[in-house]
């Protein structure tokens, strides 16, 4: 994570001179700085990233028992909060060559009762946007756009965080803008924008404009506004997001360029979308540059010295929450309207998110350790045939 610089702490600093450190106009100056970086007509910041989904969910005025396909392998955030709302997620694969939403398997999901679909950018890469808001086009179904993975991220020169019917980025201290806790909700739809007002912000309930203004003294009981801390550490980080950005891109670069040689899948920008490194994952396919398994490389990655690891999202469908059935409890509907959740299955998931290395993200000009992990690279890719052979007789 970023750390905090004379900006960071004299902002924050302001905020106890103004002696507001709960409703401080800089949450809407937040706000504004997203809408004007995402083209969007409405921004509503939240108290983390998951909220902002919660009030996604519920804005989008869907009905009990409708149903929502989203990726099996995204973080929990991404589906769970819907299921309060009583929106049932449908569990989809996800494609082994840009890490989106399988369309074969979209299709295959597809029912009349499908109402929405969540896209989420993994990692930062926009991937097969087009082919995935396509498919939510001719079906007539809501996007949800959970963008948390990618700020400034940019598909066919538009940001990503533009293409949902709603938009979410979360703010969270790892996250690429980082405000410690912190979410966006971003659309260009009043309606939808209002309603996540009424969901979580009271303060702002007061302001509407429509009839809805008299839930002001009460609310729906649930709150949701970011703290103003958070708002300016936000602040601060999405003015400084395109030069830190580009300093991450830079190396992310060089470490692809290396892999790459070796046969790497690296998730490099295509004519069609722009990435940010939120994460670096990189994947190693067999073929005539590459003998080594996924497993093979980060064992000889690791004897090297280098921090590396096998990611894998815990898919989603597998989790005791799901498997069990204790997500009953949140959902509350009939149990005809609550699908079974097995385990198992989902094998193009699988295979592509058990052959991920994780590398870490240089986030400096300091590039000496990168230089020795692109060294490394080099060393094994050359004597992949020895590796393979101590590695097969250990
Ligand atoms: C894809 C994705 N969506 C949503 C969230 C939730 O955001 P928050 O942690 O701000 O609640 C995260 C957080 O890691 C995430 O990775």
């Amino acid at each position: 994570m970023a750390s905090a610089g004379q900006g960071e702490l004299s902002s924050i600093n302001s905020l106890f001179e103004d002696a507001n450190i709960s409703t401080h106009p800089i949450i809407r100056e937040l706000e504004k700085a997203y809408r004007e970086r995402i083209r969007s007509k409405y921004a509503l910041a939240h108290n983390n990233g998951t909220s902002a989904l919660m009030a996604a969910f519920w804005a989008l005025d869907l009905k009990p028992g409708d149903q929502i396909l989203v990726p099996t392998a995204t973080f929990w955030a991404s589906a769970l909060p819907m299921m309060w709302h009583g929106l049932v997620p449908i569990f989809c694969e996800s494609e082994d060559t840009e890490l989106g939403l399988d369309l074969e398997d979209i299709r295959a999901k597809w029912n009349p009762n499908v109402k929405a679909i969540v896209i989420v950018p993994l990692w930062g890469i926009p991937g097969n946007y087009e082919a995935i808001l396509n498919f939510a086009k001719e079906k007539r179904l809501l996007i949800i756009e959970d963008a948390s993975h990618a700020h400034g991220a940019q598909f066919k020169n538009k940001p990503v965080g533009s293409f949902g019917d709603i938009s979410v980025f979360s703010l969270q201290g790892d996250k690429l803008a980082p405000a410690g806790e912190g979410g966006m909700l971003l659309t260009n739809n009043l309606e939808y924008y209002n309603k996540a007002i009424l969901f979580g912000d009271i303060t702002r309930i007061v302001e509407l404009d429509t009839p809805d203004s008299r839930f002001a003294a009460t609310s729906f009981g649930v709150k949701t506004r970011i703290a103003p801390v958070s708002a300016s550490i936000g602040l601060n980080s999405l003015k400084k997001l395109d030069e830190r950005n580009a300093i991450r891109k830079s190396n992310m670069i060089r470490l692809s360029e290396a892999l790459e040689n070796y046969g790497f899948n690296c998730y490099t920008d295509t004519e069609n979308w722009s990435r940010t490194y939120f994460e670096f994952v990189a994947r190693p396919q067999l073929n005539n540059k590459n003998k080594l398994t996924a497993t093979e490389w980060v064992k000889a990655l690791l004897s090297e010295g280098c921090d590396v690891s096998e990611p894998r999202y815990p898919l989603l469908h597998e989790q005791p929450f799901f498997t069990e059935g204790a997500y009953k409890k949140v959902l509350r509907l009939d149990d005809s309207l609550c699908p079974e959740y097995n385990p198992g299955g989902f094998d193009k998931t699988r295979k592509v998110n058990g052959e991920l290395i994780k590398f870490p993200c240089f986030t400096t000009t300091h590039t000496d350790l990168l230089d020795e992990y692109i060294d490394a690279i080099h060393k094994i890719g050359r004597s992949q045939d020895v590796i393979k052979t101590i590695l097969e007789n250990s």
